[in-house]
């Protein structure tokens, strides 16, 4: 964390509440000439520049960016780091893809050397995308886990990670036991879990890889400490559904295999959810369950597309997931671009401010650290994104026809990508800058 007080002076924007549940105008608060004052790492200041610039204390550092945006830390709520370098691989579907791509590809994480290198390229990528917390997939092993957390900790980064629970319906080289998984998982809670930023996720990789044994070790794991996640997938493809009904036979529906097994908290994350019932939907909300919304992947695989409607009808909590590799981009801007094409195609539109909400204080939500990142209030971590208004040619053309914040938001994210963030910062500290 920084000690020293710097101001960023630039056009600032940020959500405080759901756009689904309020007026737009109670929604969010822009700045076009705003000043974000930040002290120790934290946020002190967010408004007016011409009001603020009179309180400054005399010799405080003031960093321009006039032709840009900033925005609250983007915030990705399912991402898998060991798909990193399986980004883009052609031609399957969910279950196909799992056996011919990810299961060999997460093998190599058996090599604690292979996982910091790609861990060290997932997150130079998330910071160059503006992406400052993730709630991120390891592998099986907890090597893995090991490498992403040393890498994170070492660049001081508000991350949520996990070792992958799996013991059975996978290869022989990628499988745990109920029992080992739950030690091994165990061993990693007390060496990460609330160390600095770092939080820990117990995650079993979907309920058709792990026994009904298992998902009772998950459920024992989360008891073992406060504030521990639970993530993992549910209801994304429909041959894995009818694959879940048949392994568990006495169960409603995929959702209540977790509810079964007591895995359904404030804490959990379950990315996808494209094919939940109202029953289901209540029971996410009653539980304060969170959905990520993957729609990259979701088009990627041939998924399906998820109805946001639906969930915000039922109040559920939904942030958004670029589920790399699965999905096709790290970047959140691409994401809410693919976000608002799935709901058009379901006679639904997202506003813009609502998108920023999803990718912003939405996920924040989800992972119950809204408290501390996800807007630029007071007394906030300062994990903020520069967001560039010109970064291309055509972007910088459109936005001489934008008129209001939210034209400008909107541009940005059906044309923006990496080249779009000019700088990141996380606890105040820059942590990209293009
Ligand atoms: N379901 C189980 N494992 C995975 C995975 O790695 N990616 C996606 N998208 N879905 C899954
Ligand atoms: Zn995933």
């Amino acid at each position: 964390m920084t000690n020293t007080m710097t101001a960023y002076r630039s056009a600032l924007v940020h959500t405080l509440n759901n756009p689904a549940h309020c007026k737009i105008e109670d929604a969010y608060e822009y700045y076009a000439d705003g000043l974000l004052v930040v002290e120790n790492g934290l946020i002190t200041h967010a408004g007016d520049a011409e009001s603020l610039l009179g309180e400054l204390p005399v010799g405080t550092e003031i960093i321009h960016y006039p032709d840009a945006i900033i925005t609250p830390g983007f915030v990705d709520t399912h991402i898998h780091y060991p798909q990193t370098e399986m980004i883009a691989s052609y031609g399957e579907q969910l279950l196909d893809w799992l056996e011919n791509y990810t299961f060999p590809t997460e093998n190599l994480f058996k090599d604690p050397e292979h996982a910091s290198r790609v861990a060290r390229v997932f997150l130079d990528e998330l910071l160059r995308n503006g992406t400052t917390t993730a709630l991120v997939f390891g592998t099986v092993h907890p090597e893995s886990v090991d490498a992403f957390f040393t890498e994170a900790q070492h660049r001081q980064l508000r991350m949520i990670a996990g070792k992958v629970m799996m013991d059975r319906h996978a290869p022989d080289y990628l499988t745990d036991t109920a029992i080992s998984s739950f030690e091994e998982s165990k061993a990693l809670i007390e060496k990460w879990h609330n160390k600095d930023r770092l939080a820990y996720a117990v995650t079993p990789r979907f309920a058709p890889t792990s026994t009904p044994e298992q998902l009772d070790a998950a459920a024992k794991l989360l008891t073992l400490a406060p504030g521990l996640y639970l993530h993992t997938h549910l209801a994304e493809n429909k041959k894995e559904c009818a694959w879940v009904s048949e392994l568990f036979p006495e169960n409603r529906s995929y959702l209540d295999v977790y509810d079964q097994h007591q895995l359904l908290t404030e804490r959990s994350i379950f990315a996808h959810g494209i094919y939940l019932d109202d029953d289901d939907c209540c029971r996410l909300h009653k539980t304060g369950s969170s959905i990520a919304f993957c729609p990259t992947s979701n088009l990627f695989l041939g998924s399906g597309l998820f109805n946001l409607q639906k969930m915000e009808s039922h109040k559920v909590n939904v942030g958004i997931g670029t589920d790399v590799g699965g999905g096709t981009s790290f970047s959140m801007l691409q994401t809410l671009q693919e976000a608002y094409k799935v709901t058009q195609l379901q006679q639904q539109r997202i506003d813009p401010i609502k998108s920023l909400y999803l990718a912003t204080l939405g996920g924040a939500k989800a992972l119950r650290l809204d408290d501390k990142i996800g807007t630029l209030l007071p007394g906030t971590e300062a994990d903020f994104t520069v967001l560039d208004l010109a970064s291309t040619p055509l972007i910088k053309a459109r936005m001489a026809n934008a008129s209001s914040i939210t034209d400008q938001l909107f541009v940005l994210m059906m044309l923006g990508d990496d080249r779009s963030i000019q700088a990141t910062y996380s606890g105040g500290r820059c942590v990209h800058q293009r």
